[in-house]
C-alpha cells in the first residue's frame, strides 16, 4: 500500500510572522504521520526559519524549485540541490506549471533538474499538467506523455519509484475550479500505466499528487480514487485548518 503525501506548496506567500503562526499550529496538530506523510515548501529565505520554527518530526520541508546545476558556481539568483540538502530539505517542487509558463522552464531543463535532485537524494516532486486550451483541444494525454518522457529519458523508469509526480491541470490552479474526481483519476490512471509500461514496481510505488483547487470540502472525495495519493496544495495550505483538513482526508 502507497502512503499518502500531502504537500504545502507555498508559492511566494509567506512572512516571519505568518510563518511561526502557521507553523506552530500545525506542529500542535499533525498527529497523523503513521498514516500521511506531509511536507511544507516554503520560499527559499524562509526554509531555514520553518525547520527552526518546527516542532513535529512528522512535518518535513521541501523548496519551491531548484538550479539545475550539481554543485556551485556563478549562477547569480540560484540555489543548489546541495544547500537545500544542507538544510534538511527532503524534497524538492520542479515543472511546476508557475515555472514553466512564467519563467520559460521547458521539458529539458526540469529533466535536468530531475536528476540533479535524485543524485543529491532530494525526492523531486515533479509537476505536470496540461492548459485549458490542450484539454479543449483532446491533447491532454500527449501533453503528459511529453513531460513525463523528457524525464524518463533523462533518468529512466525505475527512477520513478523515488519520485513524486503530481498532476496538476493548469485552469485548475488557483481557479476554484477543480477537476472531478474521475477527471483527475484518469490521468493519474494514465501516468501510473506509462510508468508501469517501464517499470511494474515504479508504477506500483510512486506517489501520484493531484494539485488544483484542493480544499477541505473536495479533498476526500478526490484522495478516494484508487490512483491519487495525496495532494499538493497550494492557498489552501496557508491556512493551518484547511491545511490539517486535507493532510486528515488523504
Ligand atoms: O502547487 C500547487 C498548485 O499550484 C495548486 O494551487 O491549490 O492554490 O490551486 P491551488
Amino acid at each position: 500500500m502507497r502512503k499518502p503525501f500531502v504537500a504545502g506548496n507555498w508559492k511566494m506567500h509567506g512572512s516571519k510572522a505568518m510563518i511561526a503562526s502557521l507553523i506552530n499550529d500545525l506542529s500542535r496538530a499533525w498527529q497523523q504521520g503513521d498514516k500521511v506523510d506531509v511536507a511544507v515548501c516554503p520560499p527559499f529565505v524562509y526554509i531555514d526559519y520553518v525547520q527552526r520554527t518546527l516542532n513535529n518530526p512528522a512535518i518535513k520541508v521541501g523548496a519551491q524549485n531548484m538550479a539545475a546545476e550539481p554543485e556551485y558556481g556563478a549562477f547569480t539568483g540560484e540555489v543548489s540541490a546541495p544547500m537545500l540538502k544542507e538544510f534538511d530539505c527532503r524534497y524538492v517542487i520542479l515543472g511546476h506549471s508557475e515555472r514553466r509558463s512564467l519563467f520559460g522552464e521547458d521539458d529539458d531543463l526540469i529533466a535536468r533538474k530531475v536528476e540533479v535532485a535524485l543524485n543529491a537524494r532530494l525526492t523531486p516532486i515533479l509537476c505536470v499538467g496540461e492548459t485549458l486550451e490542450e484539454r479543449d483541444a483532446g491533447i491532454t494525454e500527449q501533453v503528459i506523455e511529453r513531460q513525463l518522457q523528457a524525464v524518463i529519458d533523462r533518468v529512466g523508469g525505475d527512477a520513478f519509484a523515488d519520485i513524486v509526480v503530481a498532476y496538476e491541470p493548469v485552469w485548475a490552479i488557483g481557479t476554484g475550479k477543480t477537476a472531478s474526481p474521475e477527471q483527475a483519476q484518469a490521468v493519474h490512471a494514465f501516468i501510473r500505466d506509462k510508468i508501469r509500461l517501464l517499470s511494474a514496481e515504479a508504477a506500483d510505488d510512486m506517489i501520484i499528487q493531484y494539485g488544483g483547487s484542493v480544499k477541505p470540502g473536495n479533498a476526500m472525495e478526490l484522495f478516494s480514487q484508487p490512483d491519487i495519493d495525496g495532494g499538493l496544495i497550494g492557498g489552501a495550505s496557508l491556512v493551518a485548518d484547511d491545511f490539517l483538513a486535507i493532510c486528515n482526508a488523504a
